[in-house]
Parts: structure tokens; C-alpha cells; sequence
């Protein structure tokens, strides 16, 4: 995959995220009317640790085109072990990957899982687009429940498959906004929800890392027994301080992504 191939790829994924989320539509939108240009920070992307449709499958497609593993993370608690990647060129995204340990589950539900990948065709699962084409497999009301009971990951990743499962604004290119509590407190003028798992502010300025995000807006889901509302997708925002040598830290930290997974919970 070259330069212009992964353009493309960034590009589609952006579409999808914004057919499946009017909210990150509008909120792009406020932020572009506001400033020369809106910079994402990175992309985050959910998968299983099956080694059919692992991180390693998923982050095949960045890897060729010259993207490197830049960190990893464990949380413990959700059974989600992650990795992001970045590119030279600092314009483009990072891409952070999470996979659940499917064997945390229950048998039934390891099963499940199971049955859900193998209805993916073989050329599907080496295709550049596995990340974000979608749920392949056929998925119950009741199959997501039983999920949602032990993994509010699995459920979502079950219902909606592999998709971007947000964006992330770049605060510190911003012009409009300074800090995140600016942003957050404009968000909120403008009648947006936020995550305030861990509080509305994740991390700080010693982490080096500052984080906040929408909570995911409900999407209409068909399932194979009834059409149902859950939480989709959301928004999120970063601001990076400067390492000791000066360089900004492009790292995650593993409390914060913690609280932000739950943005996508069903409460
Ligand atoms: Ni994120």
C-alpha cells in the first residue's frame, strides 16, 4: 500500500465514521467554521485476538505503508490488550488498536465469537479494508445481550463490527480553543454530551496527555430478530504536551483510554 492507497483508506474511514455518527459530522463542522484546519490526532480501531482478525491483521495494511508500533497497553479490568502506530510524517493519524481477549469470556460466548469470524470469506480477511468493512455475520438481539453482560466491548464490537470507532481532534493545532476544558465547555454550550467516567478531563499535564470525548450517539441497529437503538460511535479530543526533550509525547495513557473506552457503554 502506498502514501496516495493510504490517503484513500483514511478517507473512506472518515466517511464511515461520519455516515454512522451525524454528531462527529456536526462537531467537525463547528470546529472547521472555527479554524484553518482541523488535524486528527489519531483513529481508534476494536478487534478480537483471534489470530484471524487480531491487531496484527488489522494494523497489516498501516504497517505497509510505513507505519510502526510506537507503544502498547494492557487494561486489565476489560480484558483489552492495545498497540498504536504511527507514521513519520506527523500529519497523518496515529492508529491505536484493541483486541479483547476472547478467552476472558464465557464458553457460549467464546463460541459465539467464533462463529461470527468464520462467516468471513477468506479474501475478505486478507482484504486492505478488513478495519473498517463492517459486521460481516449475522448478530441476535439476544446474542448481543448475552454479550453486554459480560463485555460492553464485545457487544459493541459483535453489533458493528470493524470500523473506526472514533476520531480524535487535535486540540493543540486548534486556533479556536487553547485547552481542553475550552473545548469541553463549548461542547457542552453547544448541547453535546461528554464522557465524565474518570472525570470530564482524563490525564493531565504530567502525563503529558489531556483527553476528553463525546458520549456515543445511538445508532439504530438491525439485528437478525428486531432493530434496536445502542450506543455507536463518538468523538474525542486530545492535547499533547512536550516531553522533556521538547518533542510532543505521542503516546496514550493507559488510565485515560481506560475511562474513554466506556464511552461507548450502554449505562
Ligand atoms: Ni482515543
Amino acid at each position: 500500500m502506498n502514501k496516495s492507497e493510504l490517503t484513500e483508506m483514511l478517507e473512506a474511514m472518515w466517511q464511515d465514521y461520519l455516515a454512522m455518527n451525524p454528531e462527529a459530522r456536526q462537531i467537525h463542522q463547528l470546529f472547521s467554521d472555527l479554524n484553518y484546519q482541523v488535524i486528527n490526532d489519531h483513529i481508534a480501531l476494536r478487534t478480537f485476538d483471534l489470530e484471524e482478525v487480531n491487531i496484527e491483521q488489522m494494523a497489516r495494511p498501516f504497517i505497509q505503508a510505513g507505519y510502526e508500533p510506537a507503544g502498547e497497553y494492557h487494561f486489565k479490568a476489560k480484558q483489552l490488550y492495545a498497540q498504536h502506530f504511527q507514521h513519520r510524517d506527523p500529519l497523518l493519524p496515529k492508529v491505536f488498536i484493541s483486541q479483547l481477549m476472547t478467552e476472558s469470556l464465557s464458553s457460549d460466548s467464546q463460541l459465539l465469537i467464533h462463529n461470527m469470524i468464520a462467516e468471513l470469506e477468506p479474501e475478505q480477511l486478507v482484504a486492505d479494508n478488513l478495519c473498517y468493512s463492517g459486521r460481516a455475520w449475522d448478530l441476535s438481539y439476544t446474542e448481543y445481550q448475552q454479550l453486554l453482560e459480560q463485555s460492553e466491548y464485545a457487544a459493541w464490537l459483535a453489533a458493528f463490527g470493524f470500523r473506526p470507532n472514533h476520531f480524535t481532534i487535535f486540540v493543540n493545532a486548534l486556533t479556536s480553543h487553547n485547552s481542553i476544558g475550552e473545548v469541553n465547555q463549548f461542547l457542552k454550550d453547544k448541547g453535546f454530551r461528554l464522557n465524565t467516567a474518570g472525570g470530564e478531563i482524563k490525564g493531565s499535564v504530567e502525563a503529558r496527555l489531556e483527553q476528553s470525548s463525546t458520549l456515543a450517539n445511538p445508532v439504530s441497529v438491525h439485528f437478525s430478530d428486531c432493530e434496536a437503538e445502542i450506543p455507536g460511535c463518538y468523538y474525542e479530543f486530545a492535547r499533547r504536551y512536550p516531553l522533556d526533550d521538547g518533542t510532543l509525547y505521542q503516546g496514550f495513557v493507559t488510565a485515560s483510554a481506560d475511562k474513554i473506552f466506556e464511552s461507548t457503554d450502554t449505562r
